[in-house]
């Protein structure tokens, strides 16, 4: 346990940051950023001063092969997990890969625009891309940690024990993020996000309940529960004429080839169901929860709007620069102010658990395989609503 651990962070943006944040908390494990990377290098220069990280990379080969380098922390767009998860195993480095694991973005014989290709054709490409990804990781004697935080939220950890506690089983799954759009250019078009809210916000219920159901099936039967079909539908509901004709725009808008709201039926191998919410649609701030309906108990978890506490402003200028929660159109009227957000979702937990199954050499709780699981239902879910019909995995 003495052994230091040194991250490799590639990337600088939003999702970094909490991870930047959360290695801070994990300092009595001897775990540090080492060194980061950015595109342009001058976001990866800032960002090493904010953080006092001593080396700059001028790009992801340069980290890559630094020896001192343990776990490469994967926090760039979607379309660039694969080919870094792939490279990194080569150079022999554990791998943390942010959700989705990974996702179609064109290529050869894919439509124009890319979101207009078959989706059927999708998800046998996006399977094959994400075996290889646990393959590359396997064979070189690596861990590839997915990074689904959800899972290491402190509500859903109880969640889960109570699920089991109950030994009941599981019948239904209702879960759900949302908010009113992400601003990101490159979220907007497939080519680069693989999809829309699906993709985007839809891997955390969707992990969750594939890993509840997981769960379940090894405690009671020593083998997992998966999914055996799905059903969907999605759109585009900024496409509303009358959305379109409303002068004052307070959900985000400018979507091009993906969906901006989903929704998909799960059934599971033994009959039970989840149904999954995940949209750019919904206002009053980020939107986080979980039910569990089992046959002998009910859980239900709000991550986002819990009522440990409760404030309000007649008037947005009141709490000043005081962050309130992500998302939030308004800080006027009654809130439900996050006091420690990245820890009510399971940042430092999930990151301390990846550190110290690489120092322990064992497991972490959530890995590559819980990625290519739900990677498969968003694109079997593609497929669904494209086809309109179930799919069968
Ligand atoms: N777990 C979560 O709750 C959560 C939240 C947000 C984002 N994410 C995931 O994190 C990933 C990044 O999202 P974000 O919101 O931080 O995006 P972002 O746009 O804020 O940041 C992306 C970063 O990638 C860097 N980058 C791009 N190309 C690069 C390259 N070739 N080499 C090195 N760095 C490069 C950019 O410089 C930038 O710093 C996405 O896959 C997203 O799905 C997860």
């Amino acid at each position: 346990m003495s052994k230091s651990i040194t991250i490799g962070l590639v990337g600088a943006g939003f999702v970094a940051n909490i991870h930047a944040r959360s290695y801070r908390r994990l300092r009595d494990l001897g775990a540090r950023i080492g060194a980061v990377t950015a595109v342009p290098v001058e976001q990866a220069e800032a960002f090493a001063q904010e953080y006092e990280i001593e080396v700059v990379c001028k790009d992801f080969e340069d980290l890559l092969h630094r020896p001192e380098i343990d776990i490469v922390d994967i926090c760039v767009p979607n379309n660039l997990h694969a080919p870094f998860t792939i490279a990194a195993a080569e150079a022999g480095k554990h791998i943390i890969c942010e959700k989705p694991l990974t996702g179609y973005f064109g290529g050869e014989g894919a439509a124009d625009p890319v979101g207009d290709t078959p989706k059927g054709v999708m998800l046998a490409e996006v399977v094959r891309t994400a075996e290889r990804m646990i393959a590359a990781a396997e064979s070189n004697g690596v861990k590839l940690m997915y990074a689904e935080n959800w899972l290491y939220s402190p509500p859903i950890q109880k969640a889960l024990r109570l699920a089991r506690a109950s030994g009941g089983t599981i019948l239904e799954i209702r879960a759900q993020e949302c908010h009113s759009g992400s601003h990101a250019g490159y979220s907007k078009e497939w080519r680069y996000a693989g999809g829309g809210a699906l993709i985007r916000v839809g891997p955390h219920p969707l992990g969750t309940a594939i890993y509840a159901k997981q769960q379940e099936g090894l405690l009671r039967d020593g083998k997992p529960i998966g999914v055996r079909s799905v059903l969907a539908e999605t759109g585009d509901l900024s496409r509303v004429r009358s959305v379109e004709a409303e002068e004052k725009k307070w959900l985000v808008g400018g979507w091009k080839d993906v969906e901006n709201w989903s929704t998909v039926i799960l059934t599971f191998e033994d009959g039970t169901h989840a149904i999954i919410f995940a949209s750019d649609t919904v206002l009053g701030g980020m939107e986080d929860t979980l039910e569990i309906f089992l046959s002998n108990a009910r859980v239900a978890c709000d991550m986002t709007h819990s009522t440990m506490m409760r404030a309000y402003a007649p008037d947005p200028s009141v709490f000043a620069e005081e962050y309130l929660a992500e998302k939030l159109e308004t800080k006027a009227g009654w809130s439900y102010p996050a006091f420690d957000e990245e820890w009510l979702l399971g940042y430092p937990q999930e990151l301390r658990d990846f550190v110290e199954a690489v120092k322990e050499d064992r497991p972490p709780m959530v890995d590559g395989r819980l990625g290519l699981d739900v990677i498969r239902v968003i694109y079997a879910a593609y497929q669904s609503a494209e086809e309109g019909r179930r799919v069968d995995l």
